[in-house]
């Protein structure tokens, strides 16, 4: 069978343009995907279980102390696992989710589950390091450094009952002798899903795929993976910054407007319910502005800052970090006409902090309150918080679950809260 290694159609016979996404080069040979491992031509490799207890270095294994993190994940999910489920978790290198998915893993098998961790990207040694230093047991933890698909097929195929959950770690560490291309090709990418899957649907055991997203930000091996699994979930923050937020891209068996956040910290991942914890304590500032924004259907407490100045350019400079950039040139606008400030000759920096993008239009009042803030030199008092989508007209709008985020404002403490429902001019709350 000939399949194309971009859009998946198959073929029968071999050609050089796929006619369904008018490609040229990308159809290759393949097989049939379905628990194919036992028309292994190759020799097979040897698969070494490792437990973490056995490992020689250090033996400073103690219980787990961390009891967070793992709910903000149910949470997520929808508040449950379903078996078989096929979760990706998504994400840029670096960014947390293998350390995510340890302490998942942890809590797992501190209620007696059985895990199977295929570690292609790290050695089990230096996994055993990060879990001492996080803490973590990883008790009924089984450590497999195989990276041979078709050998993990006929593996988890006679260990299947030993087994209630499996993480691959990475996708693209993994490689079948039935696929073309190098490893994290698309062809590679998604014959190992596609085998990954069918065992976890087989033998009824939820799996978690962890997968390397691209600068672009696609799931490498595009989209093909999106639709092979039940649940995508991304994970997303600044690597320079501590924010960690679990999205939900797609759910089978579940909500898709749930968020998970978390903050990385020295001992791992911590759950963040308070999101007073995200900012730092600063004191009436100028150009800095709360404001509380819903992601998924919560609410949560960001800091935009704005910084104007004389601009030494014909074109004065906008930018913009966090914030749609287009909005900002939709307040500045605003600013211009209706606060009758001008801004042709200044230079505009927008940035929310933390390294998180929100697209919420609640940021609009914050924003424009912060620029103008920068502009007069005029600081705002920290017990203040601002939201509220801007008109085009001036006018502040009402915005998608206001009453939530009132509550939110004044649990958190804050005394002064901005919104529509106070006053629909801008010219009021300047
Ligand atoms: P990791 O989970 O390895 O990322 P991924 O699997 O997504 O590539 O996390 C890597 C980063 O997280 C690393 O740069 C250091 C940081 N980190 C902490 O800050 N604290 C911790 O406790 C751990 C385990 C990692
Ligand atoms: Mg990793």
């Amino acid at each position: 069978m000939f399949i194309c290694s971009k859009c998946q159609k198959e073929y029968t016979k071999w050609s050089g343009k796929c006619e369904n996404c008018q490609s040229w080069n990308t159809i290759i040979e393949s097989e049939s995907t379905l628990f194919k491992g036992t028309k292994n031509k190759k020799k097979d490799s040897k698969i070494v279980e490792i437990y973490l207890n056995n490992l020689e270095k250090n033996t400073l294994l103690t219980t787990s102390e961390i009891k967070t993190g793992i709910l903000e994940f149910d949470n997520t999910l929808g508040g449950r696992l379903v078996p078989g489920q096929v979760i990706l978790l998504a994400g840029s290198p670096g960014i947390g989710k293998s350390t995510l998915t340890l302490q998942l893993i942890n809590s797992l098998s501190e209620q007696g589950k059985k895990i199977l961790y295929l570690c292609g990207e790290e050695s089990p040694l230096q996994i055993k390091d990060r879990a001492i230093r996080i803490k973590l047991a990883l008790k009924n933890v089984t450590f497999v450094a195989e990276t041979n698909v078709n050998a993990i097929e006929k593996y988890i195929a006679s260990n299947n009952s030993k087994f209630n959950f499996i993480v691959v770690d990475s996708i693209q560490t993994l490689y079948s002798e039935n696929a073309a291309g190098a490893r994290g090709s698309v062809s590679q990418i998604s014959e190992c899903a596609n085998i990954i899957t069918s065992l976890s649907k087989g033998y009824n055991i939820s799996t978690l795929i962890i997968g390397h997203i691209t600068k672009s930000g696609d799931i490498a091996g595009p989209m093909i993976l999106e639709h092979m699994v039940d649940t995508v979930l991304l994970f997303e923050g600044d690597k320079r910054g501590e924010l960690r937020i679990l999205r939900v891209e797609k759910n089978r068996f579940g909500p898709t407007d749930e968020v998970g956040i978390f903050k990385m910290e020295l001992t791992g991942l911590k759950e963040v319910t308070d999101s007073r914890e995200l900012l730092e304590k600063q004191v009436n500032l100028n150009g800095v502005v709360y404001c509380i924004v819903i992601e998924g259907n919560r609410p949560l407490l960001v800091e935009v800052q704005a910084l104007c100045v004389k601009s030494y350019f014909t074109n004065p400079r906008r930018t913009s970090v966090g914030f749609d950039l287009n909005r900002l040139f939709l307040i500045l606008a605003v600013i211009e006409k209706k606060l009758k400030i001008s801004t042709g000759e200044t230079d505009v920096y927008v940035n929310i902090t933390g390294g998180i993008k929100i697209s919420d239009p609640a940021l609009d009042l914050a924003v424009l309150k912060a620029i103008v803030s920068s502009i007069k030199n005029s600081p705002i008092p920290s017990d203040s918080v601002y939201f509220g989508e801007i008109g085009l007209g001036g006018e502040i709008r009402k915005v998608y679950l206001e009453e939530k985020r009132i509550k939110e404002a004044k649990k958190l403490g804050f005394k002064n809260i901005i919104s529509s429902k106070k006053t629909n001019d801008i010219q009021k709350m300047l």
